[in-house]
C-alpha cells in the first residue's frame, strides 16, 4: 500500500513537472512487450495509442464521451475536450484465481494499471477516470465516474473511443446489426466491409438499422505484417454493446453505441463505469485464443456455494424439429387463434411428447448424459414466430401430451436431468414478470438448467437485443437463476463479455450462428468454425451444439439435396475446438445408434479441462488443440480445417513423461469429402507417448478427434 501511494506520488509529480499537451503516461506490460500512452492533446482532449514489440498497434485514437442531462435533454461539456490530468495512479497485480469451469484450472492475471484522475476545466467542472489494465497479451481500459456533486445522473449521448489502426487490416466480420449476431463470419480487407451487402449480411433477423460501415465485435483483425489484434469488451453491464465504426478513409474505427429506444445510448447514475474496450495482440494466433484477458478484466464470481454448478454434456428433443421431422406446436400454426388444447387433436408431429421424452431419458441414461433438453413443451408454439406479441407463453402450462410430473419421476430414476426451454420470443415483459413462477416451477419439478430465448422483435417496444435495457435484462436472468440455483443458456442474447467469471450459473450463451443454421438455411461455411475462437468465443463459451452426423438432409426432407458442409469426424473435433463447459450431441438417438462406434467420442469426451494447449491455429483456415479432462490423465484433441484439406502434424510433448497412452483416432476416411462423402470416417487405435508425432489428415471441410488415455 505504502509503495503504491509512493509509485502515485511520482508518477504525479513527474506528469506536473514534465508539462501538459503532449507529455505522455505510460503504461507497459509486464513484459515490456506492449506500450500504451495516455495524453492530453492541444485542446485538452485523451488520446492513447498502443505499440506492441516495438511497432505501432494503435496510431494516436480520441477517448471520451459526450453526455447530456437526463430530465433536460441538454448537453452537459463534453469528457472528450478542455481537459487537465489531476493524478496518475499507478499499480501492478500478478495474482492467479481458479475459474469454476473453464480450459484451464488456474488463471493467471498479472497486469500493471494506471488510474488516470481527469477533470473538466473551470467551474462545476465534473470529474471522471481513465483506467488502463496492461497485460503480456492486451489492453483493456474503461472510464468510471466518481459520485460527485455536478454529476449524479446522466445519458451518454455518444461514446468516442476509437481505435485507429495502422492499415487496412484483414477482417473477420459480421455487420453491425442491433439485434442479431447470427450471420456467417465474412472475411474481407476492412475498406471491403460492407455490412449493407446481402451477400455479407444474410441472417435470420437482418434489420434495418445498418450502417453499411459498422461491425460488431469481438472483431478479429490480421495486419499486412502478420500481427494478430481482436478488439472487443469485458464486463458489459448497465451499458449498450459497442459496435465500431470504420472510418476508410484513415482506419480508423470508433465506437458506435447500441441506442435505445429514444436514440439516446445510456442511462448512468454516479458512481458507475463503462465496461472495458479491449486490445488483445500477438504475432501470433494461438496466443489470442488462449488469452485470458476479457475473463481477468471482469469480476470474481459472486455466487459463493457453487458445488451445484455442473458442466454438462446433454441430448434434446431439438434436432428433429429443426429437420423437420417433429413440431415444437402441438396443433398446428394454422390454429394459431382458435389453440385450445383440449378441443383439438394434435398434428401428429407435436416432439416435446411424454413418449418422445422417455425415449431420450433412456437413451441419456444409457450412454452416459447428464441432461435432456426438450422445446416445444409449453402452450404458445401455434403463434410465436414473428408476431411482435407481448404475452405468448407463460412457462408453466405444458402440452396436454407433455407430462411434467410423470417425466419428472422417470428422468429422477434414470439419473438424468431434465433442461428446462424458455422461449421468450424476444418478450423480455413477459419474462420479467414471470421468472419468479417459472424458476419456482423448475425447481418443483426438478429442472436445474434453462435454456432461455430472444426470437424476435424486443418488447419492450424499440429496443434492441443489444442495448442497454436487454444488456441489463440478461444480467438480471443470470442473477435470478442463480438465487434459485439454476444454470443458464442464454439463446438469442448480446454478444457474451466474459460474464460467466462473475456468475459462472450462466454456462454458455449462443449469440452467433449455430448449428441449427444447417438444419434450414444455405447453411454454414466449412471455415465457420474456424474462425469463432478469435471472434464469437473470445467472449465466453458457446453452445454450438456439434455432433450432427446425419450429414446429408435428403434423410429428412426428399426435396433437399445439401449435405451440411462438414465431415463426421470434424463433428467430433468441434468438441475440443468449442470450448464449453455445456456441449450438446445434437444429432437424434437413431443417428448415433447407426455409428455406435464414432459416438464413443462423443460419450468420453470432457466438457471442463485442468489444461489446454492451443497447438496451431490461423482464423478462417485451421484450428489443432489439446485438453485435459478435469482431475484425469486424458487428453483430447480435436483438429479440423476449413474448405481445403491438410495435415496437422501434433506434437504429443505435453504428455508425461515415459507414461504409455492409447490413442483412438477419429479421422476423416482416405475418400471423405464434406460436399462428396461427408460422413466416410475411420477409428485406429495406437500406443502413444510424449516423445510422438501424429500425423492427422483432414479432408476438405474435414477433421481429426483424438482420445488419449493412459495404459493401465
Ligand atoms: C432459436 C434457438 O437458437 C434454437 O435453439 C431454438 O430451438 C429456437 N430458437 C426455438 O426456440
Ligand atoms: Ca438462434
Amino acid at each position: 500500500m505504502m509503495l503504491k501511494r509512493l509509485l502515485a506520488a511520482i508518477s504525479t509529480f513527474v506528469f506536473m513537472v514534465t508539462g501538459f499537451a503532449q507529455n505522455k503516461t505510460t503504461v507497459t506490460s509486464p513484459d515490456n512487450n506492449i506500450v500504451v500512452h495516455f495524453w492530453l492533446d492541444a485542446n485538452g482532449a485523451p488520446m492513447y495509442d498502443v505499440a506492441y514489440k516495438n511497432k505501432p498497434i494503435m496510431l494516436p485514437s480520441a477517448l471520451g464521451l459526450d453526455i447530456k442531462e437526463t430530465m433536460t435533454d441538454k448537453p452537459l461539456p463534453s469528457l472528450g475536450k478542455n481537459l487537465t490530468v489531476v493524478s496518475t495512479i499507478p499499480s501492478s497485480s500478478n495474482t492467479t484465481w481458479k475459474p469454476v469451469w473453464g480450459d484451464v484450472n488456474v488463471i493467471r492475471d498479472n497486469h500493471n494499471e494506471m488510474i488516470i484522475k481527469l477533470s473538466q476545466k473551470g467551474q462545476d467542472a465534473i470529474i471522471f477516470n481513465i483506467v488502463f489494465r496492461v497485460f503480456n497479451d492486451g489492453v483493456g481500459f474503461r472510464y468510471e465516474f466518481p459520485e460527485q456533486q455536478n454529476l449524479k445522473h446522466f445519458i451518454v449521448a455518444e461514446e468516442n473511443t476509437s481505435f485507429h489502426l495502422t492499415g487496412d487490416h484483414k477482417a473477420f466480420w459480421i455487420p453491425g446489426d442491433y439485434d442479431s449476431n447470427e450471420f456467417s463470419p465474412n472475411v474481407t480487407n476492412l475498406s471491403e466491409v460492407n455490412a449493407m451487402d446481402p451477400k455479407y449480411a444474410a441472417a435470420i433477423f437482418a434489420h434495418q438499422f445498418f450502417d453499411s460501415n459498422a461491425v460488431q465485435t469481438p472483431l478479429m483483425l490480421k495486419s499486412a505484417e502478420g500481427l494478430y489484434i481482436n478488439l472487443h469488451e469485458a464486463a458489459l453491464v448497465n451499458y449498450p454493446a459497442m459496435d465500431l465504426h470504420i472510418d476508410k478513409s484513415n482506419f480508423n474505427l470508433s465506437a458506435r453505441l447500441v441506442p435505445d429506444a429514444l436514440g439516446n445510448k445510456a442511462y448512468l447514475e454516479t458512481p458507475a463505469k463503462t465496461p472495458w474496450r479491449t486490445i488483445i495482440v500477438s504475432d501470433k494466433a494461438t496466443d489470442i485464443i488462449a488469452s485470458h484477458t476479457i475473463l481477468n478484466l471482469n469480476d470474481p464470481s459472486v455466487i459463493k456455494d457453487v458445488s451445484w454448478i455442473k458442466p454438462t454434456k446433454y441430448v434434446g428433443v431439438w434436432w428433429e424439429m429443426h429437420v423437420g421431422k417433429s413440431t415444437w406446436d402441438y396443433a398446428g400454426s394454422q390454429n394459431a387463434s382458435s389453440f385450445d388444447p383440449k378441443g383439438l387433436k394434435p398434428t401428429g408431429k407435436h416432439g416435446a411428447t411424454t413418449a418422445n421424452v422417455k425415449r431420450y431419458i433412456d437413451f441419456a441414461s444409457k450412454h452416459g448424459f447428464d441432461g435432456v433438453l426438450v422445446e416445444g413443451w409449453n402452450v404458445g408454439w401455434e403463434d410465436w414466430f414473428g408476431q411482435y406479441k407481448e404475452n405468448v407463453f407463460d412457462f408453466v402450462t405444458p402440452y396436454p401430451d407433455f407430462d411434467v410430473k410423470e417425466l419428472h419421476h422417470y428422468a429422477a430414476s434414470k439419473h438424468v436431468k431434465l433442461i428446462m426451454h424458455h422461449e421468450t420470443s424476444g418478450s423480455a415483459t413477459n419474462y420479467e414478470r414471470q421468472m419468479d413462477t417459472a424458476y419456482r416451477f423448475m425447481k418443483a419439478n426438478g429442472y436445474d438448467a434453462v435454456k432461455t430465448g430472444y426470437v424476435g422483435h424486443i418488447i419492450p417496444r424499440g429496443e434492441h437485443h443489444d442495448g442497454q435495457w436487454m444488456v441489463n435484462h440478461y444480467v438480471r436472468v443470470a442473477q435470478k437463476t442463480a438465487s434459485y440455483k439454476i444454470m443458464l443458456d442464454a439463446h438469442e442474447p448480446v454478444r457474451p463479455t466474459g460474464l460467466c467469471r462473475t456468475y459462472p450459473n450462466w454456462l454458455a450463451c449462443e449469440a452467433a450462428r449455430g448449428m441449427e443454421f444447417n438444419a434450414w438455411s444455405e447453411g454454414n461455411k466449412p471455415r465457420h468454425e474456424t474462425i469463432f475462437p478469435f471472434t464469437r468465443f473470445m467472449g465466453g463459451p458457446m453452445d454450438y451444439t456439434p455432433g450432427i452426423f446425419q450429414l446429408e438432409l435428403n434423410y429428412w426432407d426428399k426435396n433437399k439435396k445439401e449435405t451440411i458442409h462438414t465431415t463426421l469426424a470434424k463433428q467430433l473435433a468441434l468438441y475440443v475446438t468449442i470450448c464449453s463447459p455445456l456441449q450438446m450431441a445434437a444429432d437424434l438417438p437413431e443417428s448415433y445408434e447407426k455409428r455406435l462406434d464414432a459416438f464413443q467420442f462423443i460419450k468420453d469426451v470432457a466438457v471442463d479441462w485442468d489444461d489446454s494447449k492451443y497447438l496451431e491455429a490461423e482464423p478462417g483456415e485451421y484450428i489443432t488443440e489439446a485438453r485435459k479432462a478435469k482431475g484425469t490423465h486424458k487428453w483430447f484433441v480435436g483438429a479440423i480445417t476449413n474448405e481445403n484439406a491438410r495435415t496437422a502434424t501434433v506434437n504429443l510433448d505435453f504428455l508425461d513423461a515415459g507414461k504409455k497412452y492409447t490413442a483412438t483416432i477419429y479421422a476423416d476416411a482416405a475418400d471423405a469429402d464434406y460436399e462428396k462423402n461427408p460422413e466416410a470416417y475411420k477409428i485406429t487405435k495406437q500406443t502413444v507417448d510424449s516423445k510422438t508425432v501424429l500425423s492427422l489428415q483432414l479432408a476438405r471441410g474435414g477433421g481429426c478427434a483424438v482420445s488419449i488415455v493412459p495404459v493401465k
